[in-house]
C-alpha cells in the first residue's frame, strides 16, 4: 500500500505496518493459546470493523474453540455519537461460557461497555476482550482490555477493517489521519 491514502476529503500518512501489526496478532494468540487452554472459549466478533483482525488472530487460536459475530454502531464520520446500536444480536446460550469479545478499536468505550453489559445478563463464566487499538486518551469506560495489540493516541485511524465513511477498510496497514 502506498505512504498516504485519500478517502473522500481526508487524507492519511501510514502509521502501523501490516508486518508489525502481524508480529503483535501472533503475540496475542500465543498468550490466548495458554491462557484459554481447555476452556472453549467463544470469541464474538464485533463487525464491521474487526474482521480483518479477528481473521488474523483467529488464523493462530490453536486451541478448540467458537466463533460469533455482532454487528455494533456508534460512529459517523469521524466523531463517537455516543450513541450505541446493537444491529445483529446474538442468539447463542452464552450461560457458564468464557467469552473473548474480538473489537477493532476501543476509543471511549462506550460500544463495548454497553455491549459487555448485554453479555454479563446472560451469565457467562467470564468475559474477555482482546482489540486490536486502543486509545487511551479518549478512554471513559473501566472494563479492562485484557488481549491489546496497540495503544495509539486520539486521532483517527483507517485500514485493517477500520473506515472512514465506509471507505478504508481494506488495507494491512494501519493510516492515520492528516489535520488540517
Ligand atoms: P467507542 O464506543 O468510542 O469506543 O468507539 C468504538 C467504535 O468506533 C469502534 O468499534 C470503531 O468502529 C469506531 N472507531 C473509533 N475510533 C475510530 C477510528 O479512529 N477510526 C475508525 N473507526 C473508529
Amino acid at each position: 500500500m502506498p505512504d498516504t491514502w485519500k478517502l473522500k476529503d481526508k487524507n492519511f500518512n501510514k502509521y502501523l505496518l501490516d508486518k508489525d501489526i502481524q508480529t503483535k496478532v501472533s503475540e496475542l494468540a500465543t498468550r490466548i493459546n495458554i491462557d484459554l487452554d481447555g476452556q472453549t472459549p467463544l470469541f464474538i466478533v464485533v463487525l464491521n470493523g474487526a474482521f480483518i483482525f479477528a481473521s488474523d488472530l483467529l488464523k493462530k487460536v490453536t486451541i478448540d474453540c467458537e466463533i460469533a459475530f455482532v454487528k455494533l454502531s456508534s460512529y459517523q464520520g469521524t466523531q463517537s455519537s455516543g450513541v450505541v446500536q446493537q444491529i445483529i444480536g446474538l442468539d447463542l446460550d452464552i450461560k457458564g461460557r468464557t467469552i473473548v469479545v474480538i473489537e477493532d478499536i476501543v476509543d471511549t468505550g462506550l460500544t463495548l461497555d454497553r455491549f459487555l453489559e448485554t453479555l454479563r445478563v446472560m451469565e457467562p463464566a467470564k468475559v474477555l476482550v482482546a482489540a486490536c487499538l486502543l486509545k487511551p486518551d479518549a478512554f471513559s469506560s473501566k472494563f479492562p482490555i485484557d488481549y491489546l495489540c496497540f495503544s495509539i493516541p486520539n486521532e483517527f485511524v483507517v485500514g485493517y477493517g477500520l473506515d472512514y465513511d465506509g471507505l478504508g477498510r481494506n488495507s494491512g496497514d494501519i493510516y492515520k489521519i492528516v489535520e488540517e
